[in-house]
């Protein structure tokens, strides 16, 4: 009898018949095999359901037993008959176990057996059956098994993310090995443990973890980022996901928590922000210096004239009181050069008389200068290693540089306190975060015990004009200058300092020979007998775009009994050498339009090569190779070194001629 037709059987069957029905009924069951068994277990009916999979047509199993359907092991054992006998005893048997088709392949049934008893009499007239096929099923579970299964090893491999169970109450239930990598507990110091454990003691009394877990609740989830401690006591900063987990009546009974330690990343987004501010900074100082620069260039030139004309004027006055406001003037022009010449190392204009240094040596040499400087509350502490090597710097600058942190220091303890200054050996290795080139350097270090500097102070301190000092007590120019002139040497200043902890300042200066050091300034060897060789009155041709600057080395020179020819630019001093075959000495300004100093010297080279040059100049930025091995004049000067380069100029060109 097949399916389709058990519609039809039932829309024409008229009358209640009851075992006619179930019959019926039976017989269009397909997903359950139901069928009959004598008490001895021969099969006495079929449905279409017994067929499908067991395989077997009614006239192939009616009268088999029924063991058949059992594998050969339990047949061996004896299931069969046990199975009978128990429903028989016990009013039903019910199983699960492995049976077989027809065709031999087995499948995993669920097997119950009813027996059927006589109401009168109480005996056993049969069973039913009924059997279901479980593989799809057995086939499912074992694969959610599996998958399962996967899923925990996969958790458990991961270690990137701590990732967990907590029951409702916030107590843990598992572990993986990333969360015992990021947290540091293994499984069995933390299963058990409340979760708030990972929170800072601050969270904790906030109430931190309960709000979270809250949240997670109210909002279905939680994502967060915060600090979190570790096993041994590091906080480190994470980022949070909790899910809540609900059960069928949607209940929550647990949370899944998910852990990312972000340190790493935080870490690099802070380095990132840092080289972007220092960028920032460097750019501005950069630009701040191009600004110093021009304006103490010019400061320069206006500070030659005055200092040339108070000189010349002081020498025509005999009036004490006038001479005193002369001498009250000649010391404002120099306060304003010593700042000038400030603002042009800060702009890293200042000439450098590059040589090796022994940093050591310097500062011992200071010792006195220092103390006197720092006062009797504040003691100085030394601290150099006997192998230091030697600096590449000008020793002058260098001074000039200690003095000013030093002076700093002292500003910063006016209770006392100690200054330690010292220097260790360093070697930059190629793409060093520093952005130094490879290379020896000296890292000279002056460390206060003062009041230090908040952030922002900090930030501010290199630039120049920045002060905390008073009005007419600080310039603002002191770590400026050193900042210039660490730059200009291919080092670099490093500023190190906390509110109330003290203020670290470290100059790094290129080792003599390293390849990061500048390159040096050849400076002309100082002649000595100069006295008789400029008694001769000489004829100077001058040239400085600048006629106050002119004006004023015509007067210096005119002073000394020479003559002068002025020129405002390199190309009227060549005409008029061309017409003039009695210019004894060329003396020009460098920066000036068109045709530079330096310049001019070189044509003066070619055409008139015996015809002593010296170039003046407060300006440091010569085009390399420029003016090396020209005698030089540094703006501003005073008379006195006037006439000693006019000396030296002439022994130059009395030794030249004599070679
Ligand atoms: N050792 C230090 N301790 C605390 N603060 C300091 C220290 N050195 C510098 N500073 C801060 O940096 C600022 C700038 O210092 P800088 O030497 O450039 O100028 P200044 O000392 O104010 O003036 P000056 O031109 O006379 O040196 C100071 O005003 C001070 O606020
Ligand atoms: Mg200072």
């Amino acid at each position: 009898m097949s399916r389709a037709r058990v519609p039809n059987v039932l829309q024409t069957t008229e009358g209640p018949v009851t075992a006619e029905r179930y019959r019926l009924l039976v017989e269009s069951v397909t997903d359950y095999a139901i069928y009959m068994l004598d008490p001895q277990g021969t099969v006495i009916s079929w449905n279409p359901g017994a067929r499908r999979f067991k395989g077997y047509e009614d006239h192939e199993i009616i009268g088999q037993s029924f063991s058949r359907f059992y594998t050969e092991e339990d047949r061996a054992a004896g299931l069969p008959e046990r199975a009978l006998r128990m429903a028989a005893e016990e009013g039903r048997f019910e199983k699960e176990g492995w049976r077989v088709r027809k065709d031999g392949t087995r499948f995993w049934a669920h097997v119950v057996i009813d027996p059927i008893l006589n109401p009168a009499t109480g005996r056993v007239l049969g069973y039913a059956k009924v059997t279901r096929d479980l593989t799809e099923r057995r086939q499912a579970d074992e694969a959610l098994r599996r998958s399962e299964e996967k899923f925990r090893v996969l958790v458990q491999g991961v270690t990137d993310y701590a990732i967990y169970m907590l029951d409702a109450d916030g107590i843990v239930t598992n572990w993986n090995l990333g969360a015992e990598r990021i947290k540091g507990y293994a499984p069995d110091e933390i299963i058990g443990q409340h979760f708030s454990l990972f929170y800072t003691p601050e969270d904790r009394e906030r109430g931190e973890p309960q709000k979270a877990l809250q949240a997670a609740i109210d909002n279905g989830s939680l994502e967060k980022e915060g600090w979190r401690v570790r096993k041994n006591g590091e906080i480190f900063w994470a980022s949070v996901v909790i899910d809540p987990i609900h059960d069928d009546a949607g209940e929550v009974i647990g949370f899944a928590k998910v852990t990312r330690d972000l340190t790493e990343r935080r870490k690099v987004q802070a380095e990132l922000d840092a080289a972007r501010e220092a960028l920032f900074q460097s750019q501005k100082i950069e630009a701040l210096g191009q600004l110093t620069g021009g304006v103490a260039h010019d400061f320069n030139n206006l500070l030659t004239a005055v200092m040339g004309s108070l000189e010349l004027v002081r020498r025509q006055i005999s009036d004490d009181r006038q001479l005193g406001l002369i001498d009250n003037a000649i010391k404002g022009a120099s306060r304003g050069i010593s700042l000038t010449q400030r603002m042009l190392s800060f702009a890293r204009k200042q000439e450098l008389e590059l040589q090796p240094v022994a940093v050591d040596v310097l500062v011992a040499e200071m010792g006195d200068l220092l103390q006197r400087s720092l006062g009797p509350l504040i003691r100085i502490e030394t601290d150099f290693p006997a192998d230091l090597a030697m600096a590449a710097a000008d020793p002058n600058q260098l001074e000039t540089a200690v003095l000013n942190l030093a002076v700093n220091a002292r500003d910063a303890m006016p209770e006392g306190g100690v200054l330690r200054v010292g220097a260790r050996n360093e070697s930059i290795a190629p793409g060093h975060r520093s952005g130094l080139l490879d290379g020896d350097y000296i890292r000279l270090s002056v460390a206060d015990t003062g009041s230090g500097m908040d952030a922002k102070t900090l930030a501010q301190a290199t630039e120049p004009f920045f002060t905390t000092k008073g009005v007419g007590k600080g310039t603002g120019l002191g770590l400026s200058m050193v900042h210039g002139m660490a730059e200009q040497l291919g080092g670099r200043l490093a500023l190190d300092s906390r509110l109330g902890k003290g203020t670290t300042v470290e100059i790094w200066l290129p080792a003599a020979g390293s390849a990061a050091a500048a390159e040096p300034v050849q400076l002309p060897v100082e002649p000595k007998a100069e006295v008789e060789l400029t008694a001769r009155p000489l004829t100077v041709l001058a040239v400085d775009d600048d006629a106050l600057v002119l004006m004023n080395t015509t007067a210096l020179l005119e002073d000394l009994g020479h003559r002068v020819i002025e020129a405002s630019s390199a190309r009227e001093a060549l005409a008029l050498l061309e017409g003039d075959d009695a210019v004894d000495l060329l003396i020009t300004d460098h920066a000036m339009p068109q045709m530079t100093g330096a310049q001019l010297i070189a044509e003066v080279g070619q055409r008139w090569p015996k015809l002593p040059v010296i170039l003046a100049t407060g300006y440091a930025d010569l085009p390399a190779g420029a003016g090396v091995g020209v005698l030089r004049l540094n703006k501003p000067f005073w008379q006195a070194d006037l006439e000693k380069a006019v000396a030296a100029a002439m022994v130059r060109r009395a030794t030249a001629a004599a070679a």
